[in-house]
């Protein structure tokens, strides 16, 4: 099997078009970054509802001209077949990452969350199919894993979803493995474990926790920890996600096809542990975080108590092999938010 620098150099020596939907957001821009590198051709979709026109902007100076110049954008929703199909035609490969995520987002609202990440899921399998494309990857999620206790994560051990976002990211699996059934088209689904890293947005309401901490220890507010901070997650750099969905994309080995995958690195750091973390790497810099103290408070609905990965099944079928560390992502995360907020 390729190697991920292989691949790499295959694509830049023979192009290819991508389409990734939710390129406007955290992990979307960042995909979008990497392909542009490679020298691939893009087009982007997003309906601006948590992405952003700044992500471009960062993306644009991160490249050069004439890569920036390969990627197309369309201002319009998976909510809508007619913009996926326009999306969809010439793709080769369609990374989807569009969907409203957050546990307490989908708590609040089940029925915009079921819209996107259901209705808007379906759109996309549609029209990919009738485009052809070579492979289609999406970003499902390890809130599937639900209340099954067992550490470590294998894929095919799930348990019963805690939220409705949870809902939503088992149904595109389902609905997946009907298309390769009842279509012969075979989607990859990519399990992510709590991604993080530059572009991941610090505000608002349903911010994840690694920006939101960082925007709270440079700004002198206060952090909380949702429970006793013994939580659990595998938190995995985004350089890690990048490479998993090129590799998936473009695996030639068909029996890495209509598969779900888990996106981690495979290690467990406890939400005190990351606090620590992130105050070591923001005191560096801003040495009055050195005094603040994370307050404690209520667990929150939803939320699974445990999460750790075995990475077993995507190194072997897909070729997934992590470069990045907790600590080496967080290192290269603390540089991008210390930029934004000092
Ligand atoms: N970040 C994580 O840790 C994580 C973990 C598990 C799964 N995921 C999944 O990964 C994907 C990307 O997440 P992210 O962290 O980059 O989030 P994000 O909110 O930064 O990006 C999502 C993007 O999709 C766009 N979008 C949403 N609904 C749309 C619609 N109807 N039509 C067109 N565009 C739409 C948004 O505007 C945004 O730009 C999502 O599917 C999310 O559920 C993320």
């Amino acid at each position: 099997m390729h190697s991920y620098k292989e691949r790499q150099e295959e694509l830049q020596n023979a192009p290819k078009t991508w389409l990734i939907t939710g390129v406007a957001g955290f992990i979307g821009s960042n995909l979008l970054e990497t392909l542009l590198k490679l020298d691939q051709n893009v087009v982007g979709l997003d309906n601006f509802s948590t992405g952003f026109q700044h992500n471009f902007d960062e993306v644009e100076k991160l490249v050069s001209p004439k890569q920036w110049r390969r990627f197309k954008f369309i201002q319009g929703d998976i909510c809508s077949l007619n913009d996926c199909n326009a999306a969809c035609a010439g793709a080769d490969y369609v990374l989807h990452q569009a969907a409203l995520g957050s546990v307490p987002r989908s708590i609040v609202d089940p029925i915009t969350t079921n819209a996107n990440n259901i209705t808007g899921f379906l759109n996309m399998l549609v029209a990919a199919r009738d485009a052809k494309v070579k492979q289609f990857v999406y970003a499902a999620s390890s809130s599937t894993y639900g209340d099954h206790p067992d550490l470590p994560k294998k894929e095919d051990v799930i348990g019963n979803p805690l939220s409705p976002y949870a809902v939503t990211k088992l149904v595109n699996e389902l609905y997946s493995s009907v298309f390769a059934r009842t279509y012969n088209f075979n989607p990859i689904g990519l399990r992510y474990f709590n991604i993080f890293g530059q572009r991941q947005d610090p505000d608002g309401a349903y911010a994840a926790v690694i920006p939101k901490w960082f925007a709270a220890l440079l700004k002198d507010e206060t952090v909380f920890i949702n429970g006793d901070g013994e939580t659990s997650r595998d938190f995995c750099f985004i350089e890690n996600c990048v490479q998993a969905n090129i590799m998936a994309a473009t695996a030639e080995n068909d029996a890495a096809r209509n598969q779900v995958y888990n996106v981690a690195y495979g290690e467990r750091t406890s939400l005190t542990e990351l606090f620590e973390l992130i105050q070591q790497r923001v005191t560096g810099h801003y040495p009055e975080a050195a005094k603040a103290k994370p307050t404690y408070r209520d667990f929150r609905a939803g939320d699974v108590r445990h999460s750790l990965a075995d990475i077993g099944k995507a190194r072997e079928l897909i070729g997934y092999n992590p470069k990045f560390s907790i600590a080496e992502g967080l290192d290269k995360a603390a540089q991008w938010y210390i930029n934004k907020f000092l």
